[in-house]
């Protein structure tokens, strides 16, 4: 027998018996579409902590077990045996691609990677000073208006052109974001080189000097852009899926998701994590911000620890960490701010207000410290992970296209504001 949910209302003795759907992983859900029209009511969820706002067969994560899996390959195996441009062709294709495949991929990536020409003037209206993430955003947009009337969003075909598109044209994106900053002319792509080669290219060449990144750079940073690649329907993805359901440019709704993951509580927090070791500055102030995360009278809180779902160790942090240990001992490099980083995170773990609420380091806790060690400032911080995770946005945009329930997403509301009153002319009042 199908199993149903059945939700009486008290008051009037009604009952609605709602289906609930299973899927490969995960809570059932109940489906509550027939509420409003058989009971007049609507659900509540502040955060939507407890809603699946859709259907997914991209990525899995559970928070209890600490597991993330895309398109069933666990996070581990994705993150010790491929690179960044083959998990978004996982993403975005469903399968692992062939050899031949994964040439074709590849070479069709990099014959998109350069933008059209003007789209470098928009950097220039910028000040001088403008967070880089602001710039991308706009910049995003921008290119919207370059494909608009030849993007068919109907059309399947189009529909990967767009998405090859995003992901070949964010590193450019990202780079100028910083040389603008820097003062540093801009980059053409250099087609010789690897997605991840070419971007860190792109952005930290030098005009009057050969560059070649170092192996360990490279192998770190895509390695870090396999962790950001897509994380199941985070506020930055959600919005990315709501601007779609109106039918938007994907562009746009790629810029409408970096916007959101500007936020410290969302990708911002990698930026927000640096500045807080900064704040620490030595080992031994460490217990002394722990004490003041846990004070509820003040704001501050432990930046990149926490989570929506992962009530255990996000496994994003474990791999970081551990790749961040490797890369500051090949780089032979002496971090302070590492040092600082694990022992807040020992206290906090061992800390009965972190342990009982299961507060554990996220993605972003370790992530800027590696992007640190590669020289990248902190502005740009956001931007690596915004450029990484519109691989998982335009996956997530596409399968949105081909959802039989596509319709523009439309939440409600409780209203708690006045009743209907008369307007009372100025001199009244
Ligand atoms: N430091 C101190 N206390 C915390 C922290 C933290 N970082 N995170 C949560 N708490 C506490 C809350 O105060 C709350 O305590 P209470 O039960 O006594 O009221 C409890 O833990 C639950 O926290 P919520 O805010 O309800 O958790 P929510 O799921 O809404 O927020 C979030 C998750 C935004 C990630 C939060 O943990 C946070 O602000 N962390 C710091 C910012 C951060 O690292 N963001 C990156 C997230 S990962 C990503 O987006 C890539």
């Amino acid at each position: 027998m199908a199993r149903t949910v059945t939700i009486t209302d008290n008051k009037t003795g009604k009952q609605l018996e709602c289906p609930v759907s299973e899927g490969t992983y995960g809570p059932p859900v109940i489906n509550t579409k027939s509420l409003y029209k058989e009971l007049g009511m609507f659900t509540f969820d502040p955060g939507y902590a407890t809603t699946a706002s859709c259907r997914s067969a991209i990525t899995y994560l559970d928070g209890e077990k600490g597991i993330l899996l895309h398109r069933g390959y666990p996070i581990e195996q994705l993150a010790q045996n491929s690179t960044f441009l083959e998990v978004v062709y996982l993403l975005i294709h469903g399968e692992l691609p062939t050899r031949q495949q994964m040439d074709e991929w590849d070479h069709s990536i990099k014959m998109h990677m350069m933008t059209h020409e003007h789209i470098s003037r928009f950097y220039s209206a910028y000040r001088y000073d403008a967070h880089p993430m602001s710039i991308m955003a706009g910049v995003s947009s921008a290119i919207a208006s370059y494909y608009h009337d030849r993007t068919d969003i109907k059309d399947p075909a189009n529909r990967l052109i767009t998405a090859r598109r995003v992901v070949a044209k964010m590193p450019n994106v990202a780079s100028k974001c910083y040389r603008y900053a820097s003062g540093l002319p801009f980059v053409y792509p250099d087609n010789s080189r690897s997605y991840v080669e070419n971007f860190m290219y792109m952005t930290f060449s030098w005009p009057t000097e050969d560059y070649e990144p170092s192996a360990v750079a490279v192998r770190a940073l895509d390695l870090l852009f396999i962790l950001h690649a897509d994380h199941e329907q985070n506020a930055s993805t959600s919005t990315v899926r709501l601007a779609g359901s109106s039918e938007a440019n994907p562009f746009a709704c790629v810029a409408a998701g970096i916007t959101t993951l500007w936020g410290k509580s969302h990708g911002g927090a990698n930026e927000a994590v640096i500045r807080m070791l900064e704040e620490i500055g030595t080992p031994a102030n460490v217990r002394k911000y722990v004490d003041r995360a846990k004070d509820r009278k003040d704001s501050f809180r432990l930046m990149g620890f926490g989570h929506r779902v992962y009530k255990k160790y996000d496994p994003r942090a474990k791999i970081i960490r551990e790749a961040c240990h490797a890369l500051l001992a090949e780089m032979n490099l002496n971090q302070p701010l590492f040092e600082i980083a694990m022992e807040l995170e020992r206290i906090a773990l061992e800390d009965e207000y972190f342990i009982k609420r299961k507060l554990y380091p996220n993605v972003d806790f370790y992530s800027g410290l590696i992007y640190q060690a590669l020289r990248i400032p902190a502005s740009m911080f956001t931007v690596m992970f915004a450029l990484a995770r519109s691989a998982g946005w335009i996956a997530q945009w596409m399968e949105l296209m081909e959802d039989k329930d596509f319709r523009i997403g439309r939440p409600r509301q409780l209203y708690i504001g006045e009743q209907s009153r008369d307007y009372v002319p100025m001199g009244e009042r």
